[in-house]
């Protein structure tokens, strides 16, 4: 196969890196200083000045950003140049509240589409390949994002966007494409259909799935790779950050996202105090933009939980799959418990398969946690095998986990699909 080779700076060394990181880290803090009022009154109120930044680790004098400060700004308010200047505008719907809305001028499109097109080539895909992409179009950064990437990689895109289930099965099984871009959770959907329509998935085209915007387990990984037949690697972003592409696993070790530190810097904070901790520490990630000129983002608070890892098969460090996100942490009387603690769980019981939702409910004065998980495929929900794998994964929750969960089985089909992230919480406790 031909070599497609690297971008000069994903070979540099720390030091040329760290270099760049803080010449274009002072740039950043000196052009939404000066540009966005939001940042202005932001930085004056901590007493702290652009100038004040001579290395890194100056960055932690410098304030939080959060989604409540965009929100508080909507819809452009925290832009760092004229609307006009703008080519772009996404939004990300949030559960509750106003949208968060982000813009990006030419330069920002351009900048992305070059860290989506590395993140791309990372997961293993090559010019001439054809990519079907299912993340959503619209207001959502996935399809947009993924789509500019794999343009400028040089691949074939199909534009499917998310849903219609069924001919997304029929056109992958006509164009014959070797690439998906999806949420893990919808690839299952997918994979659900090749089968009900008497398709093996092993056999389709598909050799490589580039998978993310939801948390999904290695043991989902493990599971998706199994049952299509292709390597399954982790794209991780968000858009008040850029959209996807922020980080991409590396085919050749899957060992979670490599940050593209050059335009993405990251610091890992502990959740309560905001103080920041050492590389290896788990804690929240926090992200600051180098290169963005329509929307810097200064210390963003992504509230996404992981840890910071050195770097393996790039310079650049890499994080650990995400186990959570402090939004959909549950806390069940007394007990922190995350759903992909359930999914490792569940995929581990064959008899279940890994659609399911954590249910909360109050019974009098306590939590109670009820896992609705369906049957495999082919199975009978009130099977006594089926049943039994119940019976165990209630057993491995309380051991491994630490809290009593009530298993609700459901036949095949039963658990709503999405068509994109999945609801994995339904908290029924403020209803
Ligand atoms: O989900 C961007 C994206 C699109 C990423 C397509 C990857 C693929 P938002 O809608 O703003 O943007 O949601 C961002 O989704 O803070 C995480 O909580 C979660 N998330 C995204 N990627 C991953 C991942 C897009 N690989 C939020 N693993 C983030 C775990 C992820 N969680």
């Amino acid at each position: 196969m031909k070599v497609f080779p690297l971008e000069a700076i994903e070979k540099a060394g720390i030091d040329e890196l760290r270099a760049l990181q803080l010449k274009r880290l002072k740039s950043t803090l000196h052009h939404a200083y000066a540009n966005s009022p939001v940042y202005r009154r932001k930085f004056d109120a901590a007493g702290v000045h652009p100038d004040d930044c001579t290395t890194l680790a100056d960055l932690r004098k410098f304030p939080f950003t959060t989604k409540a400060d965009l929100r508080d700004a909507y819809p452009f308010g925290m832009f760092a140049v004229p609307r006009e200047e703008c080519v772009r505008i996404h939004a990300s719907s949030g559960t509750t509240g106003k949208p968060t809305v982000v813009g990006y001028t030419r330069n920002d499109v351009e900048t992305w589409a070059t860290v989506m097109a590395r993140s791309i080539r990372a997961a293993g895909a090559r010019p001439g390949e054809m990519v079907h992409v299912s993340y959503g179009y619209g207001l959502f950064t996935g399809g947009l994002g993924a789509h500019y990437g794999a343009e400028k990689l040089g691949l074939t895109v199909v534009p499917f966007g998310g849903g219609q289930t069924e001919r997304q099965v029929q056109l992958i099984h006509d164009f014959r494409p070797q690439i998906i871009m999806v949420t893990p959770s919808y690839m299952l959907a997918i994979a659900d259909e090749f089968e009900r329509q008497g398709l093996d998935p092993r056999e389709s085209s598909l050799r490589l799935g580039i998978f993310g915007a939801e948390p999904w387990t290695n043991d989902m990984r493990a599971s998706i790779q199994q049952r299509m037949g292709i390597e399954a690697v982790d794209i991780y972003g968000l858009s008040e950050v850029m959209g996807p592409g922020v980080a991409n696993e590396c085919v050749e070790t899957k060992d979670g996202p490599t940050i593209w530190e050059d335009h993405f810097y990251p610091e890992i904070v502990n959740p309560e105090t905001g103080q920041p901790v050492a590389d290896g520490e788990f804690g929240e990630l926090v992200f600051t933009s180098l290169t963005k000129e329509a929307l810097p983002i200064v210390r963003y608070r992504t509230r996404d939980l992981t840890r910071l890892l050195p770097g393996t098969a790039r310079t650049m460090r890499r994080m650990e799959k995400i186990t959570g996100r402090s939004d959909d942490m549950m806390i069940v009387r007394g007990v922190n418990v995350f759903p992909t603690q359930i999914e490792e769980l569940i995929l581990k019981q064959p008899q279940l398969a890994p659609h399911y939702q954590c249910i909360l409910t109050r019974e009098g004065p306590l939590d109670c946690l009820t896992v609705a998980v369906e049957a495999g495929a082919g199975r009978s929900h009130d099977h006594g095998e089926v049943q039994g794998a119940a019976e165990r994964l209630a057993h491995e929750i309380k051991a491994y986990i630490g809290t009593s969960a009530r298993i609700e089985l459901r036949p095949a089909g039963a658990i709503e699909r999405s068509m994109g992230k999945a609801k994995r919480v339904v908290d029924q406790r403020k209803m």
